[in-house]
């Protein structure tokens, strides 16, 4: 199941250079385009600069770096995961990150953090290490669980599987809307929310930012992001303007909306670039840096990072854009 096969080699004083620029406290935006390539890399040097990329001081860096470290599936970032997912100091969304990671990972190795911090004091962490150690029960049992299986349109390693894709968009409304349903259901109907697509979907997405769960929330407005529909753009930049949203959904809003990328959103995004939570404007300034990158054509930034992945091209876009 692991996704290592879609990395790519590169020379060794390309890792080297990329993380020499990660050393040299590049501004955030710059950060975010070395981790986009070297997330496409193989190789311990790749997974050496990743993990010393864990030390950054910007916790949304940080949670993206874990991000990464799941998507690429490489064994190797258990031991980094694992003690990330342990440290109790650590923002609550990086341990997050690391915990979905884990389960993303999948190995054997992975399930005694996880274990540990079902019931952690931080709700979306116990409820990311409750879907992770389902999910590779789940992959253990049915098989599959790398990158765009389970009939995904997207290469991202997803946290649950989609629920069958002929299941009706009602039934999976309100299995998504239904707080008694376990999570992992409700992740499920998510997924397949989004594979569906279309305005029926989104708008059922849209209505699930009404949920407790701000796990379930900041999932959402991540496959909004994906799914890049102009439908969402009014729930979404609700959810970024209210100060009393957690910052996790806000700051995936923030994603999603730079996603979308119509003028609207641009200019909500320049609003909250000086957001008083760092989490939400360090996501406005990289959303908009991404989309200035975009649209100069210079470089398949956003390829590689929603994609989920990208594979060779988006790395040698990544790469050659050095
Ligand atoms: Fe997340
Ligand atoms: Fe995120």
């Amino acid at each position: 199941m692991a996704n290592l096969a879609s990395l790519v080699k590169v020379a060794p004083e390309t890792v080297a250079s990329l993380r020499a620029k990660l050393e040299s406290g590049a501004p955030l935006p710059e950060k975010y385009r070395v981790l986009f390539s070297l997330r496409n890399i193989e190789g311990q040097e790749a997974h050496e600069a990743l993990a010393l990329a864990l030390r950054d001081p910007s916790a949304l860096f940080r949670h993206d770096v874990a991000f990464c470290l799941g998507q690429r599936q490489d064994p190797a970032a258990i031991g980094v995961l694992q003690a990330l997912l342990r440290d109790s100091g650590e923002h609550p969304m990086v341990r997050h990150e690391a915990g979905e990671a884990l389960g993303a990972i999948g190995a054997p190795d992975c399930l005694a953090a996880l274990r540990a911090h079902a019931a952690d004091a931080a709700p979306e962490v116990a409820e990311t290490c409750q879907l992770a150690l389902e999910r590779i029960e789940y992959f253990a049992s049915h098989g599959g669980g790398g990158a765009g299986e389970g009939g995904s349109p997207y290469l991202s390693v997803d946290p649950t599987p989609p629920l069958p894709a002929d299941t009706p968009v009602d039934a999976l409304r309100r299995i998504l809307l239904d707080p008694k349903q376990p999570m992992f259901e409700r992740y499920r109907a998510l997924f397949a929310l989004r594979n569906r697509g279309g305005d029926a979907a989104v708008a059922v997405l849209c209505e699930a930012f009404s949920a407790a769960s701000a796990l379930l929330k900041h999932e959402v407005a991540y496959v909004l992001g994906q799914l890049q529909h102009p439908r969402s753009v009014p729930a979404l930049s609700s959810v970024l303007r209210d100060p009393r949203e957690h910052a996790m959904v806000r700051h995936e809003a923030a994603e999603a909306l730079g996603a979308v990328a119509d003028p609207a959103c641009v200019a909500l995004l320049k609003a909250h670039a000086a957001d008083a939570e760092p989490i939400v404007a360090h996501s406005c300034v990289v959303a908009l840096d991404m989309l200035e990158h975009e649209a100069s054509g210079a470089f398949e930034y956003c390829a590689a990072a929603q994609d989920g992945g990208g594979g060779a091209q988006a790395a040698a876009a990544a790469v050659e854009a050095r």
